[in-house]
Order: C-alpha cells, then sequence, then structure tokens
C-alpha cells in the first residue's frame, strides 16, 4: 500500500480533519474509510470526464471491503455547477439508499466537490463528506475548508453551506491526466498565496514557474503542501469568513463577476482570478497603495503559468452589477481584498466603480 508523503492537519477542534498527500493513495483512502467511517454503504460522486477515468481506481481500491459503492456522475464544467445537478444527485443517492451513516465521496475537481459537497450538507441533513481532488486548483484549494455550494445565474456560489470534510486525500497520480490549460488554471490559486499570504512561496514560483507547470515536477508535491498548510491555518483561525478568510478571495470579487457575466462558459475559474488579481492590484494603485513592482511582477508569473493576463472588453457596467452579489458586499457596497505589499493583504470597503473602471483599464492598457 502506498503512504501519504505528507499529512496537513486542519484544526477545527472536533472537526479536525487530515489532508493526505503522496502518490496513488488509493489504497491508503480504502484504509481512512474503514477506520474513521465503517460504512455500509458509501456514494461517490464524480463528473462525466473523471468518473470514467478514476472510478476504476476506486473500485479496485474498495473491492475487498465491507461497504457497497454507488457511482453518481454529473455533467463536467462550471456551467453544471448548479441547482439542477443538485437535485438529480439526490434523486440517485435517495432511489440507491443511504442513511446518516453513508459517506458522500466527492472524485474530482472544485465543480463536482463544491456540488457533492453541498449534497453531503443537505441529504437527510448532514452526511460525513471525503474530498479526492483531482485537479490542482481542487488540491491546493476547494478540497480543503468546507465551503461547499452551486452558482446562480446571478452570482458564483450563491446558494451553498460550511461543511467541513472529515478527510481530503490528494492522489497526485491524477494530475498525469489534467490537461494543461486547467494545471495552469490551479496555478492561479497557488500563486495567489504567495500574493496574500507567503512571499517567499511567491518568490520560489518565480524562480522554477517552467518547471512546476510540468506535472512530473520534482518540487510541485512540496508546493501543493505549503498551499494546504496555508489554507489550513487561515481556516482554523477563522473558519465562518467573519474576517480574515476573507483573504482568500483575492482576486475573487472581479473574479466571480467575469465569469458570471460570461454565462460561466468562456474563462475556466483559475483565468478569470487570474485577471482579478490583477485588476484589483491595479484599483489599490488606483487608491494610493505603494505597491512598487507588484503588478509586474504577479502578471509576468501568471503569463508564464500560461494564464489570462489582458481582460477582454467588456460591458464593464455588468461586471460592476454582478460584483454586487459578492459575499463579501456590505448594504450595497463594494468590499474588496486589495494587496499592501507581497505576501500582505486587507480587506477594504467602499470601492467606487470610477477605480474599479480605472484598475480594469489600466490592465487592458498593459
Ligand atoms: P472542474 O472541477 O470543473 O475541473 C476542471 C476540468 O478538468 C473538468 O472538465 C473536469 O472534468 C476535468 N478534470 C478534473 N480532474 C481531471 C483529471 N485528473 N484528469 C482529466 N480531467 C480532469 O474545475 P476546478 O478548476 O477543479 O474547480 C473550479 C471550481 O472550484 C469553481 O467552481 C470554483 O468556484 C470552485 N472553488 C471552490 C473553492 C472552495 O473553497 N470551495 C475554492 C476555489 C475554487
Ligand atoms: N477559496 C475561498 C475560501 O475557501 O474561503
Amino acid at each position: 500500500m502506498s503512504h501519504p508523503a505528507r499529512v496537513v492537519q486542519v484544526e477545527l477542534g472536533e472537526r479536525s480533519y487530515p489532508i493526505l498527500i503522496g502518490s496513488s493513495l488509493w489504497s491508503a483512502l480504502a484504509e481512512e474509510i474503514a477506520s474513521r467511517f465503517a460504512p455500509t454503504r458509501l456514494a461517490v460522486i464524480s463528473d462525466s470526464t473523471v468518473g470514467p477515468l478514476y472510478e476504476p481506481q476506486l473500485e479496485a481500491a474498495f473491492e475487498d471491503r465491507p461497504w457497497k459503492t454507488s457511482h453518481h456522475r454529473m455533467p463536467a464544467g462550471e456551467s453544471h455547477k448548479n441547482l439542477a445537478s443538485v437535485e438529480a444527485l439526490y434523486h440517485e443517492i435517495l432511489d440507491v439508499g443511504c442513511d446518516r451513516k453513508t459517506p458522500i465521496l466527492a472524485l474530482g475537481g472544485g465543480v463536482p466537490g463544491d456540488t457533492a459537497g453541498f449534497v453531503a450538507a443537505t441529504l437527510l441533513r448532514g452526511l460525513p463528506f471525503i474530498q479526492t481532488p483531482t485537479t490542482l486548483l481542487a488540491m491546493v484549494d476547494s478540497s480543503v475548508g468546507g465551503k461547499t455550494g452551486v452558482d446562480m445565474p446571478q452570482g458564483k456560489n450563491l446558494i451553498g453551506a460550511f461543511h467541513q470534510p472529515s478527510l481530503v486525500v490528494i492522489s497526485l497520480d491524477t494530475l498525469k491526466t489534467l490537461p494543461q490549460r486547467e494545471i495552469s488554471a490551479g496555478m492561479a490559486e497557488v500563486i495567489k498565496y504567495g500574493v496574500i499570504w507567503d512571499k517567499e512561496l511567491f518568490g520560489a514560483l518565480e524562480v522554477g514557474m517552467e518547471g512546476l507547470l510540468s506535472v512530473d515536477s520534482e518540487a510541485l508535491p512540496e508546493v501543493i503542501a505549503r498551499c494546504c498548510e496555508i489554507k489550513a491555518e487561515v481556516v482554523s483561525k477563522d473558519e465562518r469568513e467573519s474576517g480574515l478568510r476573507e483573504i482568500l478571495n483575492f482576486g475573487h470579487t472581479v473574479g466571480h463577476a467575469i465569469e458570471a457575466a460570461t454565462e460561466y462558459g468562456e474563462w475556466l475559474h483559475g483565468e478569470a482570478i487570474s485577471i482579478g488579481m490583477l485588476v484589483e492590484t491595479a484599483i489599490a494603485e488606483t487608491r494610493g497603495t505603494q505597491l512598487g513592482d507588484l503588478r509586474g511582477r504577479l502578471r509576468g508569473l501568471l503569463s508564464r503559468a500560461a494564464l489570462p493576463t489582458t481582460p477582454h472588453k467588456c460591458d464593464l457596467d455588468r461586471i460592476w452589477r454582478l460584483m454586487h452579489a459578492d459575499k463579501k458586499a456590505r448594504e450595497g457596497r463594494i468590499r474588496m481584498v486589495l494587496p499592501t505589499r507581497l505576501g500582505r493583504v486587507e480587506t477594504v470597503g467602499g470601492i467606487t466603480q470610477a477605480e474599479f473602471e480605472m484598475g480594469w483599464k489600466i490592465c487592458e492598457g498593459v
């Protein structure tokens, strides 16, 4: 049996859980499920791309285990992270049967992860939840921290619940089948951690970005573990986003509005966040924050990660209106996470439409 090379702990009192990181951890996953949940049934939620690729590994690892596994696939892609998919999954899982001890296991990226988490949070008023992320983005961000939910036409992630997983298992081998564009999209969230928290991480990314984009990179597992450590620390201090956790939203006020304005179909989440981080950094500059060459360094790193760095021509009034659906907004006023220097950010209220448009146009012009 392969063993995790790294374990990162999310400290949340009696709801604490480990993140196991290593190569091909399928049998370790089976062992953890047996010892932690001793289930008689288990429901796996994946998507139409990941299911055919990795359900066989789960089946092989679960072969001699005493539980019955049912597999449920939602259509792949952000445009299916919605209530229609949730309802279809409720029906399927209720039809095969479940009880309060039936764990829901998310197998896939952030889309099945967030959707399965919401199903786990709400079915029978709450079932145990396990995350097995298969995208870089889900490994470094969405599988950790217990934010679950789905999108609405009015905005991203507007329906949801906090529901922590009891276990996260990162099998790094799954990255081998991930398209390069998706590796880049995940890298946007990795770069985010450098800007908001860890300037050494940002520096290491500047040294080795090209190598890290290869899934054979020896340095990538350590970078993933570092991101998990940062997320675990932030979530442990502010699980329900009453303050500190907002920093994880750097780039997301603008990025989420871009995703909603393009009907969740044009930009990958990480690509929208790439633009969002640059626009929000430019907004900080227009408000007078002295950032030196931070925006130039950030743009350079995002571009080396093959991420978009120049916004398309967009209806800025629409983006501005959609930004009001952001969950950080208060009394109709936009709040944003803006950098103060490399490795530090702050949440700022009262951003004006003129400041937003100025930030956007600065990024369009470069
Ligand atoms: P995703 O789940 O849509 O995965 C991207 C694509 O890659 C999909 O087409 C998927 O089928 C495919 N795929 C996944 N794993 C694969 C593999 N190993 N091999 C081949 N193909 C594979 O998207 P994502 O980028 O993982 O996640 C984005 C979502 O995560 C967004 O909805 C975003 O809002 C959410 N998110 C949530 C949190 C959170 O804290 N809950 C944090 C960040 C992002
Ligand atoms: N990705 C934002 C959060 O988990 O809070």
